[in-house]
């Protein structure tokens, strides 16, 4: 942590690359605190409101907690993107605020060439109850809530090589709020969570084990994969953020033979809105999975946190 923050209620800060702030307000409530937004990986501004917005509030869940205020940051063109585009924007985020049961109280707007949008979202939590990426311990269950691949498959979807039922499914995941599995998680001992976003799912697995001290063992075969992510990543349909997440992961991370490269890039592929990646008790695993399951439908056990090797993450096909 930088110099000069330190706070005894600071309980999530700088140091465990964690996906908000934590403030202990009292032995009852803390606050989280997160701020996202991004350009457009979708055409229609409505879709991409609601996609940036789920990705934003998706932090507080991510920390265990419940989103209560959320801010708008806007960045548009205002001599080339219509009004009306800006309106569906705008409309897409408190659709989705209103859907997490949290207030949208205003925000920011600035003059940019390149349209941008999110939030600023404030939420509470039981400071017991928060869930950060420090607490996996070896012997826990790994459990992810979303398919993975939407860097893959939006960019297949941009290129026109989708089927309308491919496109379908990686829309509606996107704009899927995480707090369904959130509430799931409030019940059990989740000892460590994050959500999957930019670095991709060996990205985020890597900062867990990295702040727990252990190392995650993932099975390739059993994470789950958005249709058309796999015929996609074949294709070689690569966005550039999954190259640099592998060229920035190649020493932390080690694939065992026999993973097919199009499931080794999928790994690495960046997320936007993805799902929770969950560190279970063994003595609660079963039983959670089967509740998540419910509300769920892609969710999968997809490893285990082992006590910490030579790599952070250890990939294997079996
Ligand atoms: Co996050
Ligand atoms: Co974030
Ligand atoms: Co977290």
């Amino acid at each position: 942590m930088p110099a000069g923050i330190t706070d005894e209620n600071l309980l999530v800060g700088f140091d465990t690359a964690d996906d908000a702030a934590v403030y202990r307000i009292n032995d009852e409530t803390a606050i989280i605190q997160t701020v996202d937004f991004f350009p457009p990986m979708v055409d229609d501004p409505y879709l991409f409101g609601q996609i940036a917005a789920a990705n934003a509030l998706s932090d507080v869940y991510a920390m265990g907690g419940v989103p209560k205020l959320a801010l708008n940051l806007l960045c548009f063109p205002s001599d080339s993107l219509p009004p009306e585009a800006v309106a569906a924007i705008l409309a897409g985020g408190l659709d989705k605020v209103k859907e997490a049961g949290a207030l949208l109280c205003g925000g920011h707007t600035v003059e940019d060439q390149e349209p941008k949008y999110g939030l600023s979202v404030t939420g509470f939590v039981h400071p017991d109850k928060v869930r950060t990426n420090a607490g996996a311990k070896a012997g826990d269950v790994l459990i992810l809530t979303k398919a993975i691949g939407s860097g893959v498959v939006t960019t297949a979807g941009k290129a026109g090589l989708l089927s309308a039922d491919q496109i379908k499914a990686v829309y509606s995941t996107m704009t899927t709020l995480n707090a369904a599995a959130a509430q799931v998680m409030a019940a059990y001992d989740v000892r460590a969570c994050t959500d999957i976003t930019g670095f991709g799912l060996l990205g985020h697995a890597a900062e867990m084990a990295s702040a727990s001290g252990k190392t995650i063992h993932i099975s390739a075969k059993a994470v789950p994969l958005l249709p058309g992510a796999q015929e996609s990543a074949e294709e070689g349909i690569i966005p550039g953020g999954l190259l640099r997440n592998q060229e920035y992961l190649k020493p932390d991370v080690r694939l065992e033979k026999g993973i097919p490269f199009a499931i080794a890039d999928l790994l690495h592929d960046p997320q936007t809105s993805g799902g929770l990646l969950m560190s279970v008790s063994p003595d609660c695993a079963q039983e959670m999975y089967a509740r998540l399951k419910a509300v769920c439908p892609d969710a999968r056990v997809i490893g285990t946190v082992k006590e910490a090797s030579d790599v952070k993450v250890m990939v294997s096909w079996e």
